[in-house]
């Protein structure tokens, strides 16, 4: 908390589109006077409206939580991302794509019209892809996975990406959920100079029923896979023939643009729903402010597209404004952790943006890895996805930053569709591991769930923010109810319901607002957001497994680790745990992927339960820790199982 203040470079702040601390507070000033007038005027400054909105429909709240903003506009995100550039910028890099093993492919604006369109006459022509209907992308990090998205973009089509590192059973659920026809994959691609596979996961996905038709396949590292006459088509053959102009569909402000889905504190992982026109608009104002890119800049997001900070800032953000985005398909580690500095002194890098969990392995593996490269280009760092330790922070911003990169701490979340809180990089004062304050227009508070007031300072309060913002969830595919229950049920201000991030976080002296972390059920792996729900579903697949409890446990590099407390049903083959652990992971990895993975299982008799049946996670918690337990066990079924767990855990 008592962290110093860092200030802006003087001389990068003179250039940027946010210059100081009284810019930024014109802007908030601007929002809290005249809230519609504030996103009416950067919707029409920003966006390549076809036709405009209705100057009274720039937002409709009449039927709250569900939203509408900027009604009666007529626009198409491709078209936003690639053809207004092309006037100005059509050989200017969109794309600047570096492979596992050093290869390179630089992609303009011309070129990337080019691809899009024809990728888009293929969904259309050969698939018969139509505007509404849902394509399930299973890529890894190469160009076409780019196409692919803004493809879907430019012919209505709703795109759900899912993460390559996602198992067939998790595949095979958004499959279902999203109603999906068309499988965007690839053979597989390269990981540490290895192949590794996807459409063999595809495969088994499709298995058995679902209500795929057909399966479009890139080849990226020409392994053998097989084929399914009929289903399975070639990218690389049909591509060949198709037209370079395909005319872009006209969307209206609020048709669905993607679905992703992302864990919740119970149940199956939900489809979160973002729609055209606001998403776009946040996604490229926040690349705008809190990046600042400039013209010629080169900007780096090294997430996967998999994920929301890939939509929106590999993909979505930097084309929309025309910025050069690189895309890399590697690990930051391989061949050794320097590979990310290497690339920054090769591309001259402007902007890097990445998670803590990559800070801290590179610190850790590669301490003084910066200073064997020019890193002179670098102007903004930024992180995302966890709290950021402020060990991690300041060697981010010593050793990396050379002291004059501006650190933006960015918070968001899938639901959130862009940034939230982050400083601006040349206005704000930072402070290491703080998010500091909303984003101009966000209404992004701390309240007390009880009482919806705003807590006083160094109290724990609920992150929520208060007024709908254009770039929020429209939705859970296929159910409202759940839409409602899970972001609008906890908190309400004056009376009102307001959106709840599931993040706890607190205020300092100076209004700056620390994120502590979930305040639910879900935990955050080296970034990635898991349901603890949704794995103890998976570790109950397993036949011999009668109870499950799975908690986080703090990890010094990714941020959490899975802790699965296990109840056998027989004691037979416990005798070998090593095996028991193996087979518990193998069933994990089958049902969600390696990302689940848990580092600890202890099998222990029974679980703390109160009378009532409920279990006691924070006890488990805290026996995972290591730490005393404070709580009052006495209310337990059986309160001796705490000390049975906690001395089998210390074994
Ligand atoms: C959760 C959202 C947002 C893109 C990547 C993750 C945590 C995110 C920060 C940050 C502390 C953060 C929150 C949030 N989170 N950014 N800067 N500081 N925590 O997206 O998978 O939807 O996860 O990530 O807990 O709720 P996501």
């Amino acid at each position: 908390m008592n962290e110093k203040l860092y200030y802006p470079n003087k001389e990068l702040a003179k250039e940027a589109r946010i210059k100081n601390m009284c810019e930024y507070n014109d802007l908030v000033e601007w929002a809290e006077e005249d809230y519609e007038g504030f996103w009416a005027h950067f919707a029409k400054e920003k966006i390549d409206w076809f036709e405009p909105f209705d100057e009274d429909k720039v937002l409709d709240e009449s039927n709250f939580p569900f939203v509408k903003w900027f009604g009666g506009g007529k626009l198409n995100v491709a078209y936003q991302c690639i053809d207004r550039h092309l006037k100005t910028r059509k050989n200017k890099a969109a794309i600047i794509w570096e492979g596992d093993r050093g290869d390179k492919r630089i992609i303009t604006y011309m070129e990337l019209y080019k691809e899009v369109n024809r990728f888009s006459n293929l969904l259309k022509n050969e698939f018969g892809v139509k505007k509404g209907d849902r394509v399930i992308i299973y890529m890894p990090m190469i160009p076409e996975a780019a196409y692919a998205m803004l493809a879907c973009a430019r012919i209505g089509a709703i795109h759900s990406v899912v993460f390559g590192g996602f198992s067939a059973e998790a595949l095979r659920d958004r499959i279902i959920d999203a109603d999906a026809k068309v499988v965007i994959t690839a053979d597989g691609a390269y990981r540490k100079n290895k192949p590794y596979m996807l459409k063999p996961v595809v495969d088994t996905a499709l298995a058995q029923d679902t209500p795929v038709e057909k399966v479009l396949v890139v080849e990226r590292n020409n392994e053998d896979i097989t084929w399914i006459e009929g289903r399975d088509f070639s990218y690389n053959e049909l591509i060949q023939s198709q037209s370079g102009e395909c005319e872009p569909e006209i969307m209206d402000s609020e048709d669905p643009l993607f679905l992703l889905y992302t864990s919740g504190s119970t149940g199956k992982p939900k489809g979160v729903q973002h729609n055209q026109a606001g998403y776009i608009l946040w996604a490229q104002m926040t690349t705008e402010w809190v990046f600042d890119i400039k013209e010629n800049d080169t900007y780096w997001c090294t997430a996967d597209v998999g994920w929301i900070t890939g939509h929106t800032y590999i993909v979505y953000g930097p084309l929309a404004m025309g910025a050069t985005t690189v895309m890399f398909e590697g690990v930051p580690t391989y061949p050794d952790a320097g590979r990310p500095w290497k690339m920054v002194e090769e591309y001259r890098i402007n902007q890097f943006y990445t998670a803590p969990t990559a800070i801290r392995v590179l610190h850790k593996m590669g301490e003084d890895e910066p200073k064997k490269y020019d890193l002179s280009s670098l102007k903004v760092l930024g992180t995302v996805g966890e709290p950021i330790d402020p060990p991690a922070w300041k060697w981010y911003y010593e050793v990396v930053g050379g002291g004059r990169c501006s650190i933006v701490d960015t918070y968001w979340q899938t639901e959130t569709g862009g940034h939230i809180v982050s400083p601006l990089p040349f206005a704000t004062p930072i402070k290491p591991a703080c998010a500091t304050l909303p984003l101009p227009g966000i209404f992004g508070e701390i309240l007390d769930p009880e009482t919806g007031e705003r807590v006083p300072v160094g109290e724990k309060g609920y992150m929520c923010v208060t007024k709908p913002w254009p770039s929020m969830i429209r939705g859970v595919w296929g159910d409202p109810e759940r839409f409602v229950k899970s972001y609008f049920g906890d908190v309400k201000k004056d009376g009102k319901p307001v959106y709840f991030t599931g993040d706890g976080a607190v205020y300092d002296e100076l209004g700056y607002i620390t994120i502590t972390g979930r305040t639910d059920d879900v935990i955050n792996v080296s970034g990635h957001r898991m349901g603890t729900a949704e794995i103890e579903a998976a570790i109950k697949k397993h036949p011999n497994v009668a109870e499950v409890a799975v908690v986080g446990r703090p990890h010094d590099i990714k941020g959490e680790s899975i802790f699965a407390y296990i109840v056998l049903k027989s004691d037979e083959g416990l005798g070998d745990e090593v095996a028991q652990v193996k087979e518990i992971n193998n069933v994990i990895k089958s049902e969600i992927g390696n990302i689940a993975l848990c580092d600890d299982i202890a099998f222990v008799p029974g679980l703390p339960k109160t009378r009532s049946g409920k279990i006691m996670r924070r006890i488990l918690r805290a026996i995972a820790k290591g730490e005393a337990i404070t709580q009052d066990t006495s209310t337990l079924e059986d309160p001796s199982i705490v000390e049975t767990i906690q001395n089998k855990v210390k074994n």
